[in-house]
This record gives structure tokens, sequence and C-alpha cells, in this order.
């Protein structure tokens, strides 16, 4: 294979990502290849952002005296979510997923529902007050526990490059009373329930989603051994 065929498979399989992505919210792709740099190609779609770690890459694998807290690296279920609702700017553009380790026995899918759908079951009245209304959101129980505490103040709906961007979590934003966050929320974890798709990622394999968009979960499992990584995507020149 020659540089030139290595650089045109990488523009056909982007052109793929960004058509899957705009038609369903999200691409699955099996590059099949040992040598696929899943990092360098994320860089493609997005700028990477920093993690909470600082670094660029967020490896998802349980850590041990975790699974007593809602958080990421550790075997339990996590509740539908958009990434990043608790930073203070615009939310990530795309999340990248790859496997390094798959899990071995039931669980341990990443579940995603399309928010945008989601949104259509409101009037145009109720979306706007989601535009308006502002409400705490603040990161999870684990992070906290590694000292890790970032909230904000964000309405659920926003606009973004000409996007529409939906924030949402099932359990880390501040309930109030007002006649619309409760019912949302309710709403939400119905949607996601009957809405969604499993994916088991596999070995190599990698899962891009819009993360204006789509909603995202994932399945408890029990091997301990599962290992996923994470790239965090801004749009570019934005
Ligand atoms: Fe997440």
């Amino acid at each position: 294979v020659t540089l030139r065929e290595k650089l045109l498979d990488g523009v056909g399989l982007l052109h793929s990502v960004h058509a899957q992505i705009e038609d369903r919210g999200y691409a699955y792709l099996t590059p099949g290849k040992d040598g696929f740099d899943h990092f360098a190609f994320l860089s493609r779609l997005g700028e990477p952002i920093p993690q909470y770690d600082g670094k660029l890459i967020w490896d998802i694998v349980p850590e041990p005296g975790m699974d007593d807290v809602y958080h990421s690296k550790n075997t339990r279920a996590l509740v539908p979510h958009t990434e990043g609702y608790e930073l203070a700017g615009t939310p990530p553009r795309y999340l990248g997923l790859w496997c390094v380790t798959p899990a071995e026995g039931p669980g341990g899918e990443t579940t995603l529902a399309d928010g945008y759908e989601f949104l259509r079951g409101f009037t145009p009245a109720q979306r706007r007050l989601m535009t308006q209304v502002r409400y705490r959101w603040h990161s999870s129980e684990g992070l906290a526990r590694h000292g890790i505490r970032i909230s904000s103040e964000h309405p659920l709906l926003a606009h973004g490059n000409g996007r529409l961007i939906l924030r949402f979590s099932a359990n880390n934003v501040t309930v109030v009373d007002d006649g619309l966050l409760p019912g949302v929320l309710e709403a939400g974890r119905g949607f996601f329930e009957r809405h969604h798709r499993a994916i088991t990622v596999g070995q190599g394999a990698l899962l891009v989603w819009d993360n204006w968009r789509m909603m995202h979960s994932r399945n408890p499992f029990t091997d301990r051994r599962r290992h996923l990584r994470r790239v965090l995507l801004a749009v570019r020149g934005a």
C-alpha cells in the first residue's frame, strides 16, 4: 500500500464517518488493520480536548474500590447523558471511543439514543423554555472522590455552529421543581429506555458520535479487563 493510497483511504473513511453521523448521529468503524491510529484519525474530525486529567486520551478501565459510586471507571451501568454537561464552555462536539480489550461475557455495551428525536416530543414553547432556563450541572461522584469537582450553569438547549446543543444528565443536574426540568428528565429516561441502540465496540473498532445530538450511556459488565479509550473533540476553528 502506497502513502497515496493510505491517504485516500483515510479520506474515504472520514467522508463515511461524516455521512453516518449526519444521518443517524453516530458512526461505527471496524478499521481491520493493526496499525490503525485511532487518535490521529479522530484528530481529523475535530480538535482533541484535554480530559479531566489533562491528557487527550481518557482510559476507561474499572478502577479498584470504585464500584460503589457513579463513575465512568467502574463496572456499573451509567445513566443517559451527554458528555461535558458540567463544563463551563461548549460541550465537546464529538466523542470517539475505541476498544483495546472488549468485555468477555454479558454487558458493557455503549448505548446511544437520538436527542434530536427526543426533542421533537416537546412543543416549540417548551423547547424555547429549554433554551432560557439555566440549571446547575455538576461532575460525577466518582470524580469527586478523586478530588475533581466541576460545576456550571447552563440551559438544557443552546445553539452553536447553526446547530442545537443538547445537555442532558439523568442524575448530575440539580433538580428544581419548576414544572419543566423534572418532566424533561423523566421523559429523557423513558425515551432512552425505549429508543436506545446497544453497541458492543469490538476490539480495534471505533465508535464516534455527535455529542450535541446524541444521549449515551453504558450497560453494566463483569469483566474487569474491559478497556476503552475516549477522545473528546471540539469543532475546529470555533
Ligand atoms: Fe459519558
